[in-house]
């Protein structure tokens, strides 16, 4: 089955309303017409209802950084699927590490009970990515393991607990318009990309979590991205890969050239390779 790979730019807590739009004005003509590639932005909620305005017409997908699992309710802070839904959301990425309280660079880590503002869990995780799914949003769900927990052997263990444990109660028809992503916690912002052969490796690792509890039909069909320091130079290595099927840009998709290109390195590997 030809899976094709989504390319989104997390812009995490960056970017006013104002130069929101001004990134958007230097993607959209860059982005258009590439063929073999599907593209989303993830604001900050923020610039959600401007960008949505502005990718109108645009083949360029909108999602959140984070959604509540409740419809509405007292939940303060929260922002629920159908509120997404109606500024124009069409995924959101659930579980994120810096979401869970893990972060890339230990040096700018929080002291641990301050982390645990950030607050997902595998089971946060899980009810999100349900709530996610009944409203019509396509999930983004990150897994991956830490510096400590790869030293110790423990990275597929890790990467495969969070993929079961998040997928709890969910149904195998569903699971399959999920969008995974592997980032090892590590190579998150710090410019330390995972080898690309390594990255392919865990990824496998996930799709084969996946048959082992939905069946073949179920793990082709789902996409599986790689984050962690993805950018121009090492984007072709890393999306050339059988199993990897886009990625999720932190750093890299503030800058619309940097992000195009890796977009657009996208494209030419889906000409070329046609992957099925
Ligand atoms: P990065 O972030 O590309 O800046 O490493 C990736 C991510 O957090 O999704």
């Amino acid at each position: 089955m030809a899976r094709t790979p989504l390319i989104a730019g997390n812009w995490k807590m960056n970017k006013t309303v104002h130069e929101a739009l001004v990134l958007v004005a230097e993607l959209m003509p860059r982005l258009h017409g590439l063929a073999g590639v599907e593209v989303a932005v993830c604001p900050p909620a923020t610039a959600l209802t401007e960008v949505n305005r502005a990718l109108a017409g645009s083949a360029i997908g909108l999602g959140a950084q984070d959604v509540f699992w409740a419809d509405s309710g007292a939940f303060t802070g929260m922002l629920s699927p159908p509120m997404l839904r109606d500024v124009g959301c069409k995924y959101a990425i659930i579980g994120h590490s810096e979401r869970r309280g893990r972060f890339g660079k230990p040096d700018e880590c929080l002291n641990p009970d301050a982390a645990r503002v950030f607050g997902d869990t595998d089971a946060s995780v899980n009810l999100k990515l349900k709530a996610a799914l009944k409203h019509g949003l396509v999930p983004i769900v990150c897994v991956g393991e830490t510096l400590p927990e790869r030293d110790d052997g423990l990275a597929d263990k890790t990467v495969a607990g969070q993929v079961r444990a998040g997928l709890a109660d969910v149904a195998g028809e569903a699971v399959a318009g999920i969008v995974f992503a592997y980032e090892p916690v590590w190579a998150i912002g710090t410019g330390r990309a995972c080898d690309a052969p390594e990255a392919n490796r865990v990824t496998g690792v996930i799709r084969k979590t996946l048959h082992d509890a939905f069946g073949s039909e179920v793990a082709q069909a789902v996409r599986i991205q790689y984050g962690g320091s993805v950018n121009e130079r090492n984007a072709h290595d890393l999306l050339s890969q059988p199993e990897i099927d886009g990625a999720l840009v932190g750093g890299a998709s503030l800058d619309a050239s940097r992000f195009s290109q890796i977009v657009q390195a996208t494209s030419v590997i889906a000409k070329d390779t046609r992957k099925d």
